[in-house]
């Protein structure tokens, strides 16, 4: 029987009981879907899948990303994210979400849920490296200033890819810039600054330090300091919560109510391999596919 275990962070839940090789009944499905509104982060350990089981598990949130770099053979829906070298050559992106972001907000249809299961995880002196730190956007904007709230309660901002490909690149990262082809495959596109997540019903800050460039409705200034003041707000540590991997773990978590950071903590000789897949919101915004689901009814609301 699916059990889902609440841990004692500000996010974060185990689910045990159930096998994701095979496809979840409905009524799981829907169990965990409705524990990703409210604890953000849910590790099924030992689930040791290949990317086949994990491409099937994560195309029932919703379409997923498909990317052209580091993905597995014949799979580009399945990205390989690794510091493992074979042949001279990495054989996945190395530091992939080494900065605070939330997947997919330069996307037309934002992202719901990352999938990521965990094939190797360094280790030093019986410790877990490479841990990748969530932080809790319902909480942060319940905890917002009134007046904040109300500046910014029909703002917009722009979400720009290059952004966040650039601050790596500033780290030292060795990824080639985008190309004129990546940048117009992906031109930047404009989000609500809050929205209404539709499982939880809470408002969340949408605005995330990797992607988001300018608040539309500000000067550049006064929009530089309020998503500079925002960053901050949700980096609090009150806010956050680590997950520390271990070899077989499935992490899945929801895009729309935290950012996340993948610590680089490790050096190129401990290797760490996660296999992911992004899925996008196209789904969890449909109130038929809430309303589908067995149970309770859950909330259910538009992007802005
Ligand atoms: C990501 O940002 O999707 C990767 C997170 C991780 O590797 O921990």
């Amino acid at each position: 029987m699916l059990t889902i275990e609440p841990g004692n962070a500000i996010l974060g839940a185990t689910v045990t009981g159930v096998d994701l090789a095979h496809p979840l009944s409905e009524t799981d499905f829907s169990r965990v879907v409705r524990a990703l509104g409210q604890y953000g982060v849910l590790c099924f350990p030992k689930q040791p899948i290949d990317a086949a089981a994990l491409r099937s598990f994560s195309a029932r949130f919703g379409d997923l990303q498909v990317l052209s770099r580091n993905a597995e053979p014949g799979m580009p829906e399945v990205s390989i994210l690794s510091n493992v070298v074979e042949n001279g050559r990495y054989i996945g992106t190395p530091d992939a979400g080494q900065d605070w972001h939330t997947d997919m907000t330069y996307n037309r249809i934002v992202g719901f849920v990352n999938v990521l299961v965990a094939h190797k995880v360094p280790t030093r002196n019986g410790k877990p490296l490479g841990a990748t730190e969530f932080t809790n956007t319902q909480a942060a904007y319940e905890d917002l200033p009134a007046d904040i709230k109300t500046t910014l309660a029909n703002a917009t901002a722009l979400h720009d890819w290059n952004n966040f490909h650039e601050i790596m690149r500033h780290k030292g990262s060795k990824r080639p810039p985008l190309s004129e082809a990546e940048r117009r495959q992906r031109p930047p596109v404009s989000h609500p600054v809050f929205l209404t997540h539709p499982i939880s019903g809470r408002k969340v800050i949408y605005v995330n330090p990797g992607f988001a460039v300018r608040i539309n409705e500000l000067e550049p200034d006064e929009s530089r300091k309020m998503l500079d003041y925002l960053f901050a707000h949700v980096l609090q540590p009150k806010y956050r919560y680590a997950h520390h991997w271990t070899v077989g773990d499935a992490l899945i978590w929801d895009h729309l109510g935290t950012w996340h950071c993948a610590i680089a903590d490790y050096t190129p000789e401990e290797y760490r391999l996660m296999k992911r897949c992004q899925v996008l919101a196209d789904k969890v915004f449909d109130p038929d596919f809430l309303k589908a689901m067995p149970g309770a009814p859950m909330r259910v609301s538009q992007t802005a």
